[in-house]
């Protein structure tokens, strides 16, 4: 693995040793020196919480440090190009996490860079997030084998990821209930963007109540991702999707409740729900954390 940009980098045995291994690794040793002398650089273009601290607190805890970098603070795309400013930070850092508005821009990132580069989330793909997502259902379901996710929502970049590791055959079937509008949209912004996934592995539907009754995840996403303006058509739209006390009466007891954050609980989710005894959203935001630190590992 020379980046990680996409779950697709990844082979279905190496997202399962990574997911295995932090499972481990939180447990048993959550501080060691395995990162001594190495350094991350985080370059974030967006706004953050979750990747951030755990990215910052993932490099501390194995011994190494990081450089935070807004854009603004870099002359990146004002006095230098992406490229001179990707060969520069090689000569410091070890890794280099991006959060970037454009998947492109890591694309170009990648290509210059002369350190490994880890896609923190774009516009495309947010493959960390899935990972933690991942390892959460196994810590709680103790296998991904024949467990159905059912996604709520617009296809978004954690969707995206998702449908990139259902095509791993990780073992677990992915419904996504969306509507035709926004499916449409998804597929229109693919093809923006010359890229192509593969849908063969993927329930793609309306609501599907039957999916629901077999749902043992019930996974959504913010509607407005940031710096998109809120409008009443999309929400009148979506609200049917909401993840209401409604919906989660419709599946098992024992379905977990899925959200990478931050959630807004007047859309997509109600408080009932993601402050629910199904909720398991915060679990799911710590192993942010021990994710980040077997890509670090990898990497080094
Ligand atoms: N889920 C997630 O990536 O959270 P942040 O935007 O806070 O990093």
């Amino acid at each position: 693995m020379k980046n990680f940009l996409n779950i697709s980098d990844l082979s279905s045995d190496e997202c399962l040793r990574i997911i295995k291994t932090a499972i481990d690794r939180k447990i048993n040793k959550p501080h060691s020196n395995e990162a001594k002398n190495k350094s991350l650089a985080m370059i974030f273009e967006k706004n953050s919480t979750r990747t951030r601290i755990s990215f910052e607190l993932a490099i501390k805890q194995l011994g190494g440090l990081s450089i935070m970098l807004e854009k603004d603070q870099l002359h990146l795309g004002k006095r230098e190009t992406l490229a001179d400013t990707a060969k520069t930070l090689s000569q410091y850092a070890d890794i280099i996490m991006m959060r970037s508005n454009s998947h492109q821009t890591l694309e170009n990132l990648a290509k210059y860079s002369e350190v490994p580069i880890i896609n923190g989330l774009s516009d495309l793909s947010h493959p960390c997030q899935t990972l933690a997502t991942l390892m959460t259902i196994i810590e709680i379901k103790g296998s991904l084998d024949g467990v159905n996710i059912s996604w709520f929502g617009p296809i978004s970049n954690v969707a995206h990821s998702l449908i990139d590791a259902a095509n791993n055959d990780l073992g677990f079937t992915l419904t996504i209930h969306c509507p035709k509008y926004y499916q449409d949209i998804y597929f229109q912004k693919l093809n923006d963007m010359n890229k192509k996934i593969s849908l063969d592995k993927v329930s793609l539907t309306e609501i599907d109540e039957k999916k629901v009754a077999l749902a043992d995840v019930i996974y959504t996403d913010t509607w407005f991702s940031m710096g998109d303006i809120e409008d009443s058509t999309k929400i009148e739209m979506l609200t049917p999707y909401s993840i209401n006390k409604n919906i989660m009466s419709m599946t098992k007891k024992e379905s977990m409740f899925m959200h990478c954050l931050p959630a807004n609980r007047s859309q997509e989710v109600s408080a009932e729900v993601i402050d629910g005894e199904q909720s398991y959203v915060w679990h799911e935001a710590q192993n942010r954390l021990h994710i980040q630190k077997e890509l670090i590992l990898s990497f080094l």
